[in-house]
């Protein structure tokens, strides 16, 4: 597509348009993986975060969040839990947070890996130097998830202290790609001071780096964060770029939003609608599901993960959608 057919779909409001770039999405996702709908469980094993980003509700600045932080037998219990519902991923979700150093990482991917061999490990812990990446690789993870967030230097710059680079994100995921990992990049729609132009800036270095996996949720103000009064994205334009992102990269793993579903009831369902192909039920303990508040009235806090495996597999069946509990690894 033409930069001027992508901003057209970025930013149309009509129906008819919108319909059938939806159904070209999915005609595109049905292409290689029919109507499977990939699980993964969510472990967020820690809200500490050494950074400051304006938008995220565990920032560092944040002094209203109550920390937590998992132990390895915790962890190893959620895998349990993961393992007996018949999960074969794991993403091993958290803050940059320092107590987790390299050797820490690499014992509890290490772990995982002893007890599930033939699991997929992704682990989404932020900018790490190639060594550190290297190491965890090395000891069974596979995938990694790291949002660019906007491929935009002057509006990432509006979103993140001046500590904080595109620049060195982007380098984070050419070097995860050239270790071996599948990767995922992705960013978050109606951040503050995005614009059509910063999203198609989005899609097409999506379409340069061809990561693995791609995550796409709406922006949903958290409290006590610079942003907290700014308005939430807008569901539309979040399904589009769902949609756009999909015809862009045809086998790419994209997961249907916890965000999504937050801001609409049948958020996630509409996106696998517009082409999503994933859902990242979570495993954490409900004890610190709360507590990892990225955004406010973030859903799925007060269920335990049997309830949530079968709420989701519930949405996806009504929606005409096969769960999948394989590894679903991207086709080749
Ligand atoms: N620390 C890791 C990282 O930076 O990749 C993983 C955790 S980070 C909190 C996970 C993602 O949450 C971010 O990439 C961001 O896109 C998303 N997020 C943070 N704050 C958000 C908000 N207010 N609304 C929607 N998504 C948000
Ligand atoms: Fe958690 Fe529905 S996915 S309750």
């Amino acid at each position: 597509m033409t930069d001027a057919e992508l901003l057209h779909y970025i930013v149309t409001g009509d129906p008819d348009e919108t319909k059938d770039l939806f159904a070209q999405a999915r005609n595109v996702r049905e292409r290689y993986y029919g109507n499977a709908v990939y699980f993964r469980g969510l472990i967020e094993f820690t809200n500490y975060c050494k950074n400051d980003c304006f938008y995220c509700g565990i920032r560092a600045g944040n002094k209203r969040v109550e920390r937590y932080r998992l132990s390895l037998e915790r962890i190893l219990q959620c895998c349990a839990m993961g393992d007996m519902l018949g999960y074969k991923t794991f993403v091993l979700q958290g803050g940059e947070d320092p107590f987790f150093t390299d050797e820490r990482i690499v014992e509890i991917v290490t772990a995982v890996r002893a007890a599930y061999p033939d699991h997929a490990i992704t682990l989404s812990i932020g900018e790490k130097d190639r060594g550190s990446y290297e190491k965890f690789f090395e000891a069974g993870a596979n995938r990694y998830l790291l949002r660019h967030e906007t491929a935009n230097d002057a509006h990432y710059a509006k979103l993140h202290p001046v500590s904080m680079s595109l620049a060195y994100r982007k380098r984070c995921l050419f070097t995860l790609k050239d270790i071996g990992y599948q990767a995922g990049a992705g960013f978050m729609v109606g951040t503050p001071f995005q614009t059509p132009h910063t999203l198609l800036e989005d899609l097409r270095f999506l379409e340069e780096l061809k990561p693995a996996m791609v995550g796409i949720g709406p922006f949903i103000p958290a409290a006590d964060t610079p942003f907290s009064a700014e308005a939430q994205g807008d569901i539309e334009q979040t399904l589009r770029m769902v949609a756009l992102s999909r015809i862009l990269l045809p086998k790419a793993l994209i997961p249907a939003t916890t965000a999504l579903g937050t801001i609409s009831s049948r958020g996630r369902e509409r996106g696998l609608m517009a082409g999503a192909n994933v859902v990242m039920p979570n495993l954490s303990p409900k004890a610190a599901r709360k507590l990892y508040a990225l955004y406010d009235n973030k859903i799925c806090t007060g269920d335990e993960a049997a309830e949530c495996r079968l709420c989701m597999e519930g949405r996806i069946r009504s929606f005409g959608f096969v769960p999948d509990m394989r590894r679903g690894d991207a086709a080749v």
